[in-house]
């Protein structure tokens, strides 16, 4: 059977839906799952959208010891005449592949991919909410499935979608974060698999984030593998800073992902005319522009938060607060445009509506 027929079996024993005003974010599963075999033969094929359910995998499976796996994640929203869109799910799918290639997986199809997700969100699309700020969470990914100890590529794999209708990702939402500057762990090195969507990434992610968040912070600022000097990201999201009139983030440099909501708040700050840099910045530089007045605002941006104001950065036993830890204009114009395209409030200038 080619790929490019899915089959289905639908679910008879459909679940309670969640309260849609109280989701908080990926704690609720839909009825069914996409799921996609690849063989020893070097095909991928067998393409069913199925009850959703656990797996059943060997112990030895190798995506368990050496988490060979990638993963993305992007949404459905709901429009206020009830159409369900897709916000650059090509994007999400040219990137699976690329951290494919960095993982050893084999490439997949993103035309047939995309295809499988509007088929499987339009079987569950009584599951895409529609209370402000919610939506549904795609999750596509891919898994090592052959039963061997041995360090080597995986000669078997499955990609699976699932959905989970979400709430804002941080429970401030669209208000301001702390942040702590993180010195001692680092989160990818270049060279290392930082640019991928792989699961190691999050994995090193976790001691750094459970420490700060003892200490009252969402989460943590990363600096460069090598010199911990140049800035990174910001928890799993890229990050901006407003420096007078301009805005810079990091350049891409193979350890930072290189992010969907991040390119297009690039270019909507091109469209508006805001000077926009892709440069290495230095802690030390973003504390001299905070005591002279110039830094002005910070954010991260990603997939899940959207836009997620910084108002406070703790750096040794320095604390910067930003624009009173309040939102600012650039953050909450961002937002209020990402979100509108997506909700389709506003008009699609960019065509990323699919
Ligand atoms: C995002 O910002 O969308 C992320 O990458 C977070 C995700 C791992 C939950």
């Amino acid at each position: 059977m080619s790929a490019y027929t899915i089959t289905y079996i639908k679910n008879e024993n459909k679940k309670e839906k969640p309260d849609f005003d109280n989701l908080a974010f990926g704690k609720y599963f839909t009825d069914h799952m996409f799921i996609l075999d690849y063989s020893e033969q070097k095909e991928w094929h067998n393409a069913r959208i199925v009850p959703y359910k656990p797996l059943q995998l060997d112990p030895a499976a190798i995506v368990f010891h050496y988490g060979q796996t990638v993963f993305e994640g992007l949404k459905a929203y709901k429009t206020k005449s009830g159409d369900i869109q897709l916000f650059r799910p090509n994007k999400n799918m040219e990137r699976l592949n690329r951290s494919n290639e960095r993982m050893c997986i084999p490439e997949i199809d993103e035309e047939f991919a995309i295809e499988a997700i509007k088929n499987l969100v339009e079987i569950d699309k009584d599951w895409v909410p529609d209370a402000p700020g919610t939506s549904l969470y795609i999750r596509p990914f891919i898994i090592s499935t052959e039963p061997y100890l041995g360090v080597s590529p995986s000669s078997t794999y499955q990609f699976i979608i699932i959905l989970s209708p979400v709430g804002a990702y941080y429970e401030e939402g669209i208000n301001p974060v702390r942040i702590a500057v993180e010195n001692e762990f680092v989160r990818a090195v270049k060279g290392g698999t930082g640019e991928a969507k792989t699961a190691g990434n999050y994995a090193s992610s976790l001691k750094a984030q459970e420490m700060v968040s003892n200490k009252g912070y969402a989460q943590v600022l990363w600096l460069d593998g090598i010199e911990k000097k140049y800035i990174e990201e910001v928890g799993s999201m890229n990050v901006f800073f407003v420096i007078n009139d301009e805005v810079i983030t990091p350049e891409l440099n193979g350890s930072i992902l290189n992010g969907v909501t991040r390119n297009s708040v690039i270019t909507l700050l091109n469209h508006w005319n805001i000077p926009v840099k892709e440069r290495k910045i230095t802690m030390e530089e973003i504390y001299e522009y905070a005591q002279n007045g110039e830094l002005k605002e910070a954010f991260g941006a990603g997939t899940a938060a959207v836009i997620s104001p910084i108002g406070e950065l703790s750096w040794n036993d320095k604390k910067i607060e930003i624009n009173d830890g309040k939102t600012g204009k650039i953050s909450f114009d961002l937002y209020e445009t990402l979100t509108g395209i997506q909700y389709g409030r506003d008009e699609d200038i960019f065509d990323w509506i699919v």
